[in-house]
């Protein structure tokens, strides 16, 4: 009998701790306590036992009885708060949470800035390989066969067989092999902006080993300096502000000429002069006018057309104009999110 009622104890609460819905427990209630349930009729059965068994028998039988009734009791609380939560999480009056806001990468945003600026005096966005043949990266672009930049000391040589006619595979060093691939196009006139990744082996705090480049051509009849220091003025004017002014000074590219370098006044002294710039100017990157060997290579007659050409760093513009006080330009590349969030 003891050991009757034990086994009653044990399988009433594991049907209990089985149970998934208050009906459930509703009949294991009815099935163990009922009037003709499994307990009852041990409690029933009492009387036939002898005497001076039946006060140790009974007491344990009431001890079983009110440990089923505790457990159907708690698990009785348990759905009742399982369903109260339910219903809390469908509160639709409840203030919401406010899903976390990203935004665009500060490249990227700056890469649409530029893009738009340009498209508003007609230049159109282009895109082209970023792993290139040597003949648009550099032989289009008259790059003697021996120019330092065609070593690997700056270049990212692909590990891939050399073709004939195209040379050895390379990482775009510049976005000027988009001019090559425009101008062989055939088309004219030509007024294109190529913004792409472009790639040099250094790294420190001023360097990325990838960066980004946004290059300007404009071919067509009769162009000149003078379109080439428009374009540039309306540039710096739309993209650092109203204030600023650009000044071309000579330089040397192998694929203009003449070539400049283009400086823009310094945005924190107005160009008198400070500690930030040179005598109250900032380099912004390189221009110049078509050579008439690369027109020639891309078959444009450069007695009859002729064009200008710039290539500015999109990082370097970035930092410049909103002085970022990024010590390292890496840090932009680093996917660190405690970086970003704070721009
Ligand atoms: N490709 C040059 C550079 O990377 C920049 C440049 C572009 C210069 C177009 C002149 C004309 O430094």
């Amino acid at each position: 009998m003891q050991e009757e009622l034990q086994q009653i104890k044990n399988s009433a609460i594991y049907f209990i701790m089985e149970a998934t819905s208050a009906s459930e427990l509703e009949e294991i209630k009815l099935d163990f306590l009922g009037r003709s349930g499994k307990l009852t009729q041990i409690i029933k059965d009492l009387a036939k036992l002898p005497k001076d068994s039946r006060p140790e028998i009974g007491r344990l039988a009431n001890e079983v009885k009110w440990a089923i009734e505790q457990a159907i009791e708690q698990a009785e609380i348990n759905f009742q708060t399982r369903k109260i939560e339910q219903i809390r999480k469908l509160d639709i009056s409840e203030p919401g949470i406010k899903p976390p806001l990203g935004h665009l990468h500060l490249v990227t945003q700056a890469i649409w800035e530029i893009t738009k600026i340009f498209s508003q005096i007609g230049f159109e966005r282009v895109r082209y390989p970023e792993v290139e043949w040597d003949l648009y990266a550099f032989e289009g672009l008259n790059f003697p066969k021996n120019h330092p930049a065609r070593e690997d000391l700056e270049t990212f040589f692909i590990k891939a067989p050399h073709s004939e006619t195209f040379g050895p595979m390379v990482l775009t060093p510049h976005t000027s092999n988009g001019q090559i691939r425009e101008m062989k196009k055939g088309k004219l006139p030509i007024k294109m902006l190529n913004i792409a990744k472009t790639y040099r082996r250094q790294s420190d705090v001023s360097h990325a080993p990838m960066f980004h480049q946004f290059e300007t051509l404009c071919v067509s009849k009769g162009i000149s300096i003078s379109d080439l220091k428009g374009t540039l003025n309306y540039f710096a004017k739309s993209y650092f502000g109203e204030n600023r002014q650009t000044r071309i000074r000579p330089y040397h590219f192998q694929f203009t000429e003449p070539s400049f370098e283009v400086d823009i006044t310094c945005g924190l002294c107005s160009g008198k002069g400070c500690k930030f710039c040179k005598d109250g100017w900032l380099e912004l990157g390189g221009a110049g006018m078509v050579h008439p060997n690369v027109l020639k290579f891309c078959g444009i007659d450069p007695n009859i057309y002729s064009g200008f050409a710039s290539g500015f760093g999109v990082e370097r513009v970035l930092m410049m104009k909103d002085n970022l006080n990024i010590d390292d330009l890496r840090l932009l590349y680093a996917n660190k999110l405690a970086i970003l969030e704070q721009f």
